[in-house]
C-alpha cells in the first residue's frame, strides 16, 4: 500500500481548522500540520456561538489556514492523495464554508474527494496519537453530542446510547453561565472547581435505575441552576463546581460501565478497547473517572491529547485517509448537512435527540 498525503479541513461550529496528515501504508499516521483559528473571542461577548457570525468568521480565514496547513507540513498542493472535509453535522453556513473550498481544491487539482461526519471524526481522534486497534468502544462527548458508540471501522459505527436532553459539554457551559462564568463553560467550570469539595451540594442522578446507555443533564442543569442563586462567597461557586463536574463524570462513567457490560455480553472478553473523545474529554476528572470504570472491567483505556479532544482539522484528515483507503468516495455534489446521526439506522428507530423537522441531530 503507498503513502496517503490528505488535506482535512473542519468548520463545522466555531474553529476554522486545516491540517494535513501522512497514513503510511502500514503504521501509524503522522499529522504534519494542524492549525486552528478559534473563533471563540468573537462569540463570547453573546455567551454562546452566533450562527452568522461564525459563518463569516470560516469565509475571511478559511484560505489562510489552508495555505498555512499546506505551507507548515512543507507540502505542495500537487503532493496530496485526496482533500477531507467535513460535511456535517454542524452549523450549516460554517459547513458549507469548509466543504466548498474542499470540493473547490478537489475539482482544481482533480484529486477524489471525502465528505466526513464531523462525529467520525472524533470517533477516529484516539487513533491519531496512539495505536488503537478497531473494534473500540467510544464515549464521544462534545458541546453538541454526547453518545456511546461501538466502532467496528471506518464508516461502521453502532449506537448504543445517546442523551435525551442536552449534551455534556451543553451541560458544562450552561451551569458555567449560571456560575457567571466565560464562554466555553467547560474549561472554565474545570478551573473554577479545583480545590472545592465535591460533595458539599447533593445533585440529582438522572436516570439512575434505568435501562439502557442513554444520558440526561437536563434536571442537574435546573438544579445547578436553583443552588447558584443563592450563592455569593467564591467559595461556594467552586464547591459547587466542584459538585457539577463530579456529577457529570459519574454518569458519564455510570452509562460506560452499561455499556461495557453490553459490549462484553455481545463479542466476549478479549481485546477490549475504550475511548473517550470530544471536547469534553479534555476534563481530568472525566478521564479519571472513565479511567477507573474501564480497569475494573478490563478495558483498555485511550483519550486522545488534549489537542486532538476538541475540534480539529486533524481527525477529519485521519477519517478522510481511512476512507481513501477503503475506497469510500464522494462526489462533488456531496451536502452539507446540518444533522447527520453516525448510526443512521439507531437513529431512526430511536431518535433519543429531539427529532426536530428534518429528523435526528445525532
Ligand atoms: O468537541 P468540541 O470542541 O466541539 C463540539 O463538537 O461540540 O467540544 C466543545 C465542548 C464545549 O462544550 C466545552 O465546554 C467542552 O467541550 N470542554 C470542556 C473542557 N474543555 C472543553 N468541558 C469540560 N472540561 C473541559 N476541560
Ligand atoms: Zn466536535
Amino acid at each position: 500500500m503507498t503513502d496517503l498525503l490528505v488535506l482535512g479541513i473542519e468548520t463545522s461550529c466555531d474553529e476554522t481548522a486545516a491540517a494535513v496528515l501522512r497514513l503510511p501504508g502500514s503504521g501509524a499516521p503522522e499529522v504534519l500540520s494542524s492549525v486552528i483559528s478559534s473563533q471563540i473571542a468573537a462569540h463570547r461577548p453573546y455567551g454562546g456561538v452566533v450562527p452568522e457570525i461564525a459563518a463569516r468568521a470560516h469565509v475571511e480565514v478559511i484560505d489562510l489556514i489552508i495555505r498555512q496547513a499546506l505551507d507548515k507540513a512543507g507540502v505542495r498542493p500537487a503532493e496530496l492523495s485526496g482533500i477531507a472535509a467535513t460535511a456535517g453535522p454542524g452549523l450549516i453556513g460554517g459547513v458549507m464554508v469548509g466543504l466548498s473550498a474542499g470540493k473547490a481544491m478537489a475539482l482544481a487539482l482533480e484529486l477524489p474527494l471525502m465528505a466526513v461526519n464531523h462525529l467520525e471524526g472524533h470517533a477516529v481522534s484516539p487513533r491519531l496519537a496512539e495505536e488503537l486497534a478497531y473494534p473500540f468502544l467510544l464515549l464521544l462527548v462534545s458541546g453538541g453530542h454526547c453518545q456511546l458508540l461501538e466502532v467496528e471501522g471506518i464508516g461502521a459505527c453502532r449506537r448504543l446510547g445517546s442523551t435525551i436532553d442536552d449534551a455534556a459539554g451543553e451541560a458544562f457551559d450552561k451551569i458555567g453561565k449560571v456560575l457567571g462564568l466565560p464562554y466555553p463553560g467547560g474549561p472554565a467550570l474545570e478551573r473554577l472547581a479545583e480545590g472545592g469539595a465535591a460533595d458539599r451540594f447533593p445533585l440529582p442522578r438522572a436516570l439512575l435505575g434505568r435501562e439502557g446507555c442513554d444520558f440526561s443533564f437536563s434536571g442537574l442543569k435546573t438544579a445547578a441552576a436553583r443552588l447558584a442563586e443563592g450563592l455569593a462567597e467564591p467559595g461556594d461557586k467552586r464547591d459547587l463546581a466542584a459538585a457539577v463536574q463530579s456529577a457529570i463524570a459519574r454518569q458519564l462513567s455510570e452509562r460506560t460501565d452499561r455499556a461495557m457490560a453490553l459490549y462484553v455480553r455481545r463479542r466476549g472478553g478479549a481485546g477490549l478497547r475504550f475511548a473517550v473523545a470530544g471536547g469534553v474529554a479534555a476534563n481530568a476528572e472525566v478521564r479519571r473517572q472513565l479511567q477507573q470504570t474501564a480497569q475494573a472491567r478490563g478495558f483498555s483505556f485511550t483519550a486522545p491529547p488534549l489537542a486532538y479532544c476538541t475540534d480539529n482539522a486533524a481527525m477529519i484528515a485521519l477519517a478522510g485517509a481511512e476512507r481513501l483507503r477503503a475506497g469510500l468516495i464522494d462526489g462533488l455534489d456531496a451536502p452539507a448537512r446540518p444533522r447527520w446521526p453516525l448510526d443512521e439506522a439507531a437513529a431512526a428507530a430511536s431518535p433519543t435527540h429531539a427529532p426536530g423537522r428534518k429528523g435526528a441531530k445525532a
